[in-house]
């Protein structure tokens, strides 16, 4: 069977760019968990569908034509790559993200993705549900100061406006979501390797990692 490796923790902790040096290492495919939520929070957008509303948001996400082209990600053919990586886009991921209906249409979607010769899937259920079984999994955090941080950066060097006092309540609301749904909440699964980031750059961590990938 092809091997699964599972990142989760909550927004800036790293997780994206530490499961996409590891894929690229590895030679591995990429699932961007997080990316379709937020296509779907784009889509309903788009659609007038409300963000409240589970039934339709569930079905919306079965005839939804997303697909990764890449890094990528299309929305009927639509490249909406920057679209998505909004603050606005990621509190309509988050809000649509609590539904039944829509963690079930994304589940073999997401499943989908496994493909020789293994996988990096990065989100926030991938170690407790989506990949349960994985053999290997890693919860990064870090305080919620350093990943504002760390999210502004990345924003304005995608030269996306960002104000850092609006973006730390953003984060701080959004964390405060998905760990308190009812259905895959965010949460380190069991098995997990719980790295707490705060103090370590991106090299320390990819080391750290690849240190229990060797092992
Ligand atoms: O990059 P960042 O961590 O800020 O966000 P993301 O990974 O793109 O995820 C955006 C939102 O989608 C999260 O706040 C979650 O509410 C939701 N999500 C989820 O529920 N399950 C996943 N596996 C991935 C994301």
């Amino acid at each position: 069977i092809t091997p699964v490796i599972t990142i989760d923790g909550p927004s800036g902790c790293g997780k994206g760019t530490i499961a996409a040096k590891l894929a690229e290492r590895l030679g591995w495919h990429l699932l961007d968990s997080g990316a379709l939520y937020r296509g779907l929070g784009h889509a309903a957008m788009a659609a007038g569908v409300d963000l409240d509303d589970g039934e339709a948001l569930g079905q919306l996400a079965g005839r939804l034509d997303l697909r990764f082209a890449g890094q990528r990600l299309l929305l009927e053919g639509d490249d909406i790559s920057s679209a998505i990586r909004t603050e606005t886009a990621a509190a309509a991921a988050s809000r649509v993200a609590r539904h039944a209906p829509v963690r079930a249409a994304m589940l073999d979607w997401q499943r989908n993705a496994v493909r020789p010769p293994g996988l990096v899937a990065d989100g926030r259920d991938m170690g407790t549900v989506v990949f349960a079984s994985a053999p290997l999994k890693f919860y990064l955090d870090a305080s919620l100061k350093e990943r504002a941080n760390r999210r502004y950066k990345q924003l304005n060097d995608k030269g996306v406006d960002a104000n850092l006092v609006d973006l730390t309540d953003d984060l701080r609301e959004r964390d405060q979501r998905d760990q308190q749904r009812a259905l895959s909440p965010l949460v380190a699964a069991d098995d997990a390797v719980v790295m707490d980031t705060t103090r370590m750059s991106i090299d320390a961590v990819f080391n750290s990692v690849m240190d229990a990938v060797r092992r």
